[in-house]
């Protein structure tokens, strides 16, 4: 069984952040997203992985190298533009050969990771097995309709959705999926839809089992999504305090890289700091992830993503749902005019109080 992971994409939900970075290395508990996938295969047993990429291959392969960290043997497979995902199996074929092979899209997180899903692959040989979770808003997934416990019709997004049964981002395949993703044509938004090509299959008869996600799956698609997974992988950490702590108080579940300084501060866990961090006169609350080498003094923060370098001072008001990207400056001035004075990317969003 080899691998599929795809990590190109255009990542335009997740704008201002892709404008200058792989969504997939927008760090989760301060880990790139990309990192729990890899890590999801090799402890299925996979470790002959190809990862699909776009635009931002450079920063994809420092982060990855050749696998060998993560007990993997990585292969490239550069993809001309986001054409979809049976596109992405298209371009896969040489690489993929006739093994079959579970596809990862890059941007998502399993509790229960892909281990369970092989085995059941494995067991029952079909030609392809989908992961279905129950959603409350069905018309921004790929949907599934079953009879008696059959896949009939697969719906990319659909507006009037029939089920509310998503396809989770893991698919397992056999080599016939390529048959499949060449009879295709694009969609109306101009993609090789995966939906299509697995409908593709099952109206040439072939078996496409489906098998039901108990555990939380997570598309860090979107802002508040990626949140939510911050918050349910923050969830399962343990104290780990390697910093220098003056005068300040952790509660709960906190980890503190090594060379930060907290000072004048309360730290309410799950968080989790990174290393070279300067803290001070702050409240961290729960559910906050701030990376490396971050600044924040006289400042509240809670439920949140800090990425590396970022400044945060005196802001007056609690900073709360927020994703921060590297090297910014969030700062409250004394210099007048007393006015807000930004300097923000396109696509950004700021909420004033
Ligand atoms: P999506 O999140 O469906 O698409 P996207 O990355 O283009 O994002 P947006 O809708 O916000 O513009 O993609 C799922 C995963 O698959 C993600 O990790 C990116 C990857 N991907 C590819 O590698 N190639 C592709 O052609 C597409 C469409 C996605």
């Amino acid at each position: 069984m080899k691998g599929l992971v795809l990590s190109g994409g255009a990542g335009t939900r997740l704008r201002p952040i892709t404008h200058t970075s792989a969504k997939q290395l927008v760090p989760v508990a301060n880990k790139p997203v990309l990192l729990y996938g890899l890590e999801a295969m090799r402890a299925a047993g996979i470790d002959d992985v190809g990862i699909v990429v776009g635009e931002t291959r450079a920063e994809i392969e420092a982060a990855v190298g050749d696998g060998s960290r993560f007990g993997l043997r990585v292969t490239y497979l550069p993809q001309e533009a986001p054409l979809g995902l049976a596109h992405a199996v298209l371009i896969a074929e040489e690489f993929l050969g006739d093994s079959p092979f579970v596809m990862y899209l890059g941007d998502n997180l399993l509790k229960e990771g892909i281990a369970p899903f092989v085995r059941a692959f494995e067991r029952s040989e079909p030609d392809a097995l989908i992961l279905l979770q129950r959603v409350k808003d069905p018309s921004e997934y790929g949907i599934a309709e079953l009879q008696d416990g059959r896949v009939v019709q697969l719906v990319e997004k659909p507006a009037e959705p029939r089920s509310d049964l998503a396809l989770v981002g893991v698919y397992l395949f056999t080599p016939a999926v390529f048959a499949s993703v060449k009879a295709i044509t694009p969609s109306a938004r101009g993609e090789l839809e995966i939906t299509d090509a697995i409908q593709h299959m099952i109206d040439r008869g072939l078996r496409v089992e489906p098998h039901t996600v108990t555990g939380w799956w997570k598309d860090t698609g979107k802002l508040e999504d990626m949140l939510e997974a911050n918050r349910l992988i923050l969830g399962t950490i343990e104290r780990d305090v390697r910093g220098e702590i003056v005068e300040s108080t952790l509660e709960g579940p906190v980890q503190v890289g090594e060379g930060s300084l907290i000072e004048r501060c309360t730290v309410r866990g799950p968080v989790v700091i990174g290393a070279g961090c300067r803290l001070s006169d702050t409240f961290v609350g729960p559910y906050t992830a701030i990376s490396d080498r971050v600044v924040v003094e006289h400042a509240e923060i809670e439920n949140s993503i800090i990425l590396e370098n970022s400044r945060i001072c005196r802001l007056g008001a609690r900073m709360s749902d927020s994703l921060i990207g590297r090297d910014c400056v969030i700062a409250h001035s004394e210099a007048l005019p007393v006015a807000y004075r930004f300097m923000v990317g396109d696509s950004s969003q700021i909420g004033i109080l």
